[in-house]
């Protein structure tokens, strides 16, 4: 039997023995604030965020390390004693060997459940946690079921030890912040109001309440009280040994105070009985408040049973119903495996990179990639307010094209970075474009690039390499005209500035500068003369579309011309024989940077949207060609590739070093999505690719070959062993742009190849040890790591949606052009996906009766609601935007036939 087994199609799964594997952990989340992350024996911890820890921060060695985990515990009259989750001294040692007891854990989107035998005890417990979506309480509700054949009097604990402070101290002001604590018991439970909190801010009187509150299931509280490590563990003692429970040492009563202690939510319920077969019932609240009141609330609430069951079932539903789009192909598991897929996105937004015990970095904060990747899967599944988060995000966009790095609450909230250090990375610009491009074809709202928005201003200017000392608080952190004004330009504009500047911005070898970094922060020490061939590609591609969105914009609104900052004229000079001239290119970046070092002028000038658009065109056409003369590596007959970087020394970082090949697949992923690469070229790159880069049982496709060596002029990548993080990880993200590649290409064989690869690593749960959904990254033997926290996810979906199953979106068309394998298809020959578009639920089923692979079946017929769809010539289907407004919201069918 498979250790881990999907239940029923909503993605819930369950395995045995989970305390077994290491480093799991579950994400559970409100959407009001609360984000935990639970183990299989109730470890992990809980937060709002940096500042208010309710339960200690744990790192992925300390899920292994701590005791101080969610415990509850179980004592007989006989004085035998167990833990419902296995932390305990004996249950522990018991590992391994026969005495082992039967556990169980099964999931679903944000609900976990424990199953276990205390064989000890003769007891059946399960343990439901999760937490309702509008209070920020973990809710664990414990049954325990007496499997004796008599009846048994039993004693039971909960035990939860209570941080309740900031991240920062965990190490830092360890000691001293316990003395901030106020904690009391109540007559529910124990609540700790620490009186200052020591963080980055400074001292700050605190008022948030971090609390634990208990019931059984006729609603009694508790008999007695250990509000303080001390008092629940004992001299001595220990979370796995507790002595307030080995040695049923007294508590406290309720309505006593103690002051400047370690917290512990722990406390004993009155002894029951349980007859043979007999079950009891017990709800355990862990929270953060603000007010004592809403706490007495939320007890009143969730002590009682059948609320908590009826909030839990909502919860689920609710969870369920946000992941909107579901997959159903010849494979179960894979369709199950989609579900988790798809609802890593919300994660992402809940969790940002940095509160699940794997974390990326930062104390929560979100990155300016996160919040362009966070829209392209909303785009998919919530529609409806992406417009408006996509105006609010140009906010964050320099004069000179750089960005905010640092990230406030709220759309459109920037903050400006006052450690004087600054840091460009060089493939920012990039993905603003990308999703306002997605974003214009779901919709079709291509007026979207004439809306006026302002521009992010801070001490940083100059692309980062100098400082405004004009700027102060008082300036604010909007762009201002020289008349003192806010200055605001069109969306359009934004990009146009974004695109432009970073074309002159090249190193020696006429290839754009690596600057901070790429999308691989880990290429972090080249900044003065290391070069991104691989983003180059990028934004030759970028510089294509938007050319092609000033088209459409052209086209569809009858517009001829556009108003821009005068400025910029000085980016878009005709004279194209200055892109061979690093020199100029660099003059001109200077004089144009120059130009907006505190204020602009604010004067617009008026530009033919046409003459834009061939302006673009040519440059991107130049990069392509340049970077196919003097990029391409052809290796022999049979393989070749991309170089990738340039490092600090000008050095290439692809090729055959003496019999050593260095091949980087990021520098590979570009060039294929952005029509450098021929298709030629492409068949030798897949062949390199699998050649030096696969390997399947770890996950497929790596991101570089071992170069073997310290490259401490290009990044701290070469730092990590080979095979971890960004050195040589199979890294999910840029293998699934690999594949997104590939299918944009044709190439759909190779690019499910490296889609499949993922996914079937994931689910071998033997290999990658994680629960259903995509990891950051595979590590060299497998193990998935820094799980549901990366933008692969949102790219995986993306790529199932828009290639795969090829619902695609065309300036508000819907256009339909699967590139779907004969493998996918199930017995029957169908395939099918639900998915929203146009604010509108459609389900489309592809009918392959012949089994045919892609390439060899064409679109035959296709339907929706039973009225025959248009097939164009190159066999689309597809629904223009007016037909598509006729529809009404409710749910639609679309069949097409495949022969
Ligand atoms: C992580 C970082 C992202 C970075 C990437 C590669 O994300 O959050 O900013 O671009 O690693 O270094 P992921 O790709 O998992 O979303």
């Amino acid at each position: 039997m498979k250790p881990l087994r999907f239940k029923n199609d909503t993605g819930e799964f369950t395995i045995q023995q989970p305390e077994n594997i290491s480093s799991l952990y579950f994400p559970l989340a409100s959407e009001v604030g609360l984000k935990s992350a639970i183990t299989p024996n109730l470890g992990g911890d809980s937060k709002i965020n940096q500042e208010t820890f309710l339960l200690e921060p744990v790192s992925v060695d300390n899920l292994h390390n701590n005791r101080s985990t969610r415990n509850f515990w179980i004592r007989n009259q006989d004085g035998t004693v167990e833990s419902i989750s296995g932390a305990s001294a004996q249950q522990e040692a018991d590992k391994f060997t026969d005495n082992q007891e039967d556990s169980q854990l099964t999931a679903g989107l944000m609900w976990q459940k424990l199953d276990r035998q205390l064989s000890r005890l003769n007891l059946k417990v399960e343990t439901t946690t999760f937490i309702p979506r509008e209070d920020n309480v973990e809710i664990m509700q414990i049954s325990v079921t007496n499997t004796a054949d008599v009846a048994q009097e039993l004693t039971a604990y909960a035990a939860i030890p209570i941080f309740g402070r900031s991240a920062d101290n965990i190490r830092d002001h360890r000691n001293v912040t316990s003395m901030l604590h106020r904690i009391k018991t109540t007559k529910t439970g124990i609540e700790v109001c620490p009186t200052m909190s020591f963080d980055e801010r400074g001292h700050q009187l605190n008022q948030e309440i971090y609390y634990v509150l208990g019931f059984d299931e006729d609603g009694n509280t508790p008999q007695e009280f250990y509000p303080t490590v001390e008092s629940f563990i004992g001299e001595g003692g220990s979370f796995i040994h507790p002595r307030a429970v080995y040695q049923s040492y007294e508590g406290v009563s309720s309505d006593n105070q103690i002051d400047g202690r370690e917290a512990m939510g722990a406390f004993r319920f009155d002894n029951f009985t349980l007859s043979a077969g007999e079950s009891k019932r017990f709800t355990i609240l862990l929270g953060i408040d603000r007010n004592e009141d809403s706490i007495k609330s939320i007890g009143e609430k969730y002590s009682k049973l059948g609320i908590v069951q009826e909030v839990l079932e909502e919860t689920k539903q609710y969870w369920q119903d946000k992941v909107t789009v579901d997959f159903k192909t010849g494979d179960s598991n894979f369709d199950n495996y989609m579900k988790w897929v798809c609802f890593q996105p919300f994660l992402r937004r809940i969790f940002g990179c940095s509160f699940l015990p794997h974390h990326d970095y930062g104390r929560g904060g979100r990155g300016w990639r996160d919040l362009w990747q966070d829209c392209l899967s909303l785009l998919l599944m919530e529609p409806s307010q992406v417009g408006h988060m996509i105006v609010n995000n140009f906010k964050g966009v320099r004069l000179d094209g750089t960005n905010a790095t640092i990230i406030g609450d709220g759309d459109g909230n920037f903050l400006a970075d006052r450690n004087g250090i600054s840091r460009v990375w060089m493939d920012h610009a990039l993905w603003p474009l990308i999703t306002t491009k997605l974003y214009i074809d779901q919709t079709g709202d291509v007026d979207i690039l004439t809306k006026q928005v302002s521009y992010f201003k801070d001490p940083h200017v100059k692309r980062g390499t100098t400082l405004d000392e004009a700027w102060n608080d008082a300036y604010g952190n909007e762009q201002r005209s020289e008349d003192g004004t806010i200055y605001t330009g069109s969306i359009l504009e934004h990009l146009l500035i974004q695109h432009l500047t970073g074309f002159y911005e090249v190193g020696q070898h006429n290839i754009y500068r690596l600057r901070g970094a790429d999308w691989n922060d880990a290429l972090d020490m080249a900044n003065e003369n290391g070069e991104s061939v691989a983003f180059t590609a990028a934004y030759s591609g970028n510089l294509m579309e938007l050319a092609a969105l000033i088209r459409l914009l052209e086209s569809q609104t009858q517009t001829q011309s556009v108003e821009i900052l005068e400025e910029i004229g000085l980016l878009l000079k005709k004279d194209t024989a200055i892109y061979d001239n690093v020199g100029r290119k660099h003059q001109i970046l200077d004089a144009y940077t120059n130009q907006c070092l505190h204020n602009v002028n604010g004067r617009k000038v008026t530009i033919p949207l046409s003459e834009l658009a061939l302006n673009l065109i040519q440059k991107a056409t130049w990069l392509r060609q340049h970077l196919q003369q003097e990029e391409w590596i052809d290796l022999n007959e049979e393989e070749g590739w991309y170089n990738s970087y340039y490092d600090d020394n000008g050095r290439p970082t692809d090729g055959d070093y003496n019999g050593r090949i260095h091949m980087m697949l990021t520098g590979q992923v570009f060039p294929i999505m952005n029509f450098v690469a021929t298709d030629k070229q492409i068949q030798k790159i897949t062949r390199s690719a699998d050649h030096y880069l696969y390997r399947k049982e770890i996950g497929g496709y790596r991101l570089n070959t071992d170069f073997k060596e310290i490259k401490s002029d290009l990044g701290r990548m070469f730092g990590f062993a080979y095979g971890e993080k960004e050195n040589g990880a199979v890294f999910s993200h840029m293998t699934v742009m690999y594949a997104n590649a590939l299918y944009r290409r044709g190439f759909a064989k190779e690019g499910w190849k490296a889609l499949k690869t993922l996914a079937d690593t994931s689910l071998d749960f033997e290999t990658s040890h994680i629960f259903p959904g995509i990891p950051e990254y595979f590590r060299a033997d497998g193990r998935g790591v820094y799980h549901y926290l990366t933008g692969a996810a949102s790219w995986y979906m993306l790529t199932m949606v828009t290639e795969v199953f090829g619902v695609q979106g065309r300036a508000g068309d819907l256009v339909l052009h699967p590139k779907l394998l004969a493998e996918q298809f199930d017995e029957n020959g169908k395939a099918s996906i639900t998915t929203q578009f146009s604010g509108k639920t459609f389900q489309i089923i592809y009918d392959n009766p012949n089994h045919k692979g892609f390439g060899d079946y064409v679109i035959t017929s296709a339907e929706c609601n039973g009225i025959e769809l248009s097939i164009t010539d190159d066999s689309y289907a597809f629904l223009s935007k007016e037909k598509l407004a006729k529809l009404n919201s409710e749910s639609h069918q679309i069949n097409i036939t495949l022969q």
